[in-house]
């Protein structure tokens, strides 16, 4: 069994075989710098991209597989959500290859995808999660914490009300001047700083739901009130900024997670998503199932971000119920996890 999989949710085209029991063949990615000077992700820009970059990486994946394209079982991709311009281009090119090869096609969710990321195998002895486990899953997009019961049973039980924890990372980053995204710079520049340094609002939001938004406008009052007095106010403490910035998005997702953790009563605990790769939350994690001698699942820095291989994992649990996907199926912006 080879499952060939393919993500062009965003602005990462990427492809990925994996094989029985999981086992990573290929990953290949390509990133798009295009966007960098824009400060944010241009639909537009990224669609062109994915036009450009899916035959050959398709074609890189399944090269470094080290298979044929005709070996291929089953084709995975991400359906939604995302933008729709770069998921038509994924679905599109999906239809075509399946039609071609008279092979199925399997729908992936993208946000299912990164809570399963944990099950790609690169060693056959790699360890997985066992069921049930908690997963917090954290991105530019999303902020959730969802209870997974098996590879298709999940359930959320809290959720961001306004911002994601990336945005919160992304928009303050932008204040400071910083690149897009901001959430590595801000974890970089953490590293020198004092996390206690600045103060910002902690949300107060009743049960397992998060809140970054008062958090966001705080820090932006914490810079505007002290650029009164220093106009160099963000040049003299950048790394302090970031550190306590970083401690407080941290201390807000944690604080929700060992709520859900005392409330489910779980033995296991994973994080995914883009934000996962950020040195504080690692930590925060690790510490936390430390403490309280349960397991942490924290993904490979390479498997955070949006990668082929976590939409092939999803994609082989569905193709294993033979659960496959019509070619009239249309990709979709929004979705829950
Ligand atoms: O999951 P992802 O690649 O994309 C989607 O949202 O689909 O997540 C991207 C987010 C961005 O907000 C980015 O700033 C954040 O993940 N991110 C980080 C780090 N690496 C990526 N945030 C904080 N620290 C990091 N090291």
């Amino acid at each position: 069994m080879y499952i060939l999989g393919i993500e062009s949710s965003c602005d990462d085209t990427s492809a990925a075989v994996i094989t029985d029991g999981g086992l990573l063949l290929s990953n290949v990615i390509a990133s798009q710098s295009v966007h960098e000077e824009y400060g944010g992700v241009v639909p537009e820009l990224a669609s062109r991209a994915h036009q450009q970059n899916i035959v050959p990486v398709v074609d890189a994946a399944i090269r470094r597989a080290g298979i044929d394209r005709r070996d291929l079982s089953a084709i995975a991709f991400t359906r939604g959500p995302g933008l729709i311009g770069s998921l038509l281009v994924g679905t599109s090119f999906a239809k075509g290859l399946s039609l071609g090869l008279r092979i199925p096609m399997v729908d992936v969710n993208h946000l299912h995808a990164h809570v399963l990321a944990h099950f790609i195998r690169e060693n056959a002895d790699d360890e997985v999660p066992q069921f049930p486990y908690l997963c917090m899953l954290v991105s530019g997009g999303n902020s959730q914490l969802i209870m997974v019961r098996g590879p298709r049973d999940m359930e959320i039980i809290g959720r961001t009300i306004d911002d994601a924890a990336g945005e919160a990372f992304d928009k303050c980053a932008k204040v400071m001047g910083l690149p897009y995204p901001g959430g590595p710079h801000i974890d970089r520049l953490a590293a020198e700083g004092n996390p206690d340094a600045f103060r910002f609002a902690r949300p107060r939001i009743q049960g397992l739901d998060y809140s970054f938004s008062g958090l966001k406008t705080s820090f932006l009052y914490t810079l505007r009130d002290n650029l009164r007095t220093d106009p160099d106010f963000i040049e003299h403490h950048r790394a302090d900024l970031a550190a306590s910035l970083q401690s407080a998005i941290v201390g807000i997702l944690m604080n929700k997670l060992e709520k859900a953790v005392d409330a489910t009563g779980v033995t296991t605990v994973a994080i995914g998503g883009g934000v996962s790769a950020n040195n504080g939350v690692r930590q925060a994690v690790a510490d936390m199932c430390a403490r309280r001698g349960i397991k942490a699942f924290i993904p490979e820095r390479r498997f955070t971000t949006d990668n082929a291989a976590m939409v092939a994992i999803a994609g082989y649990f569905k193709y294993r119920d033979s659960d496959f996907c019509p070619y009239s199926a249309v990709p979709y912006a929004r979705v829950e996890c």
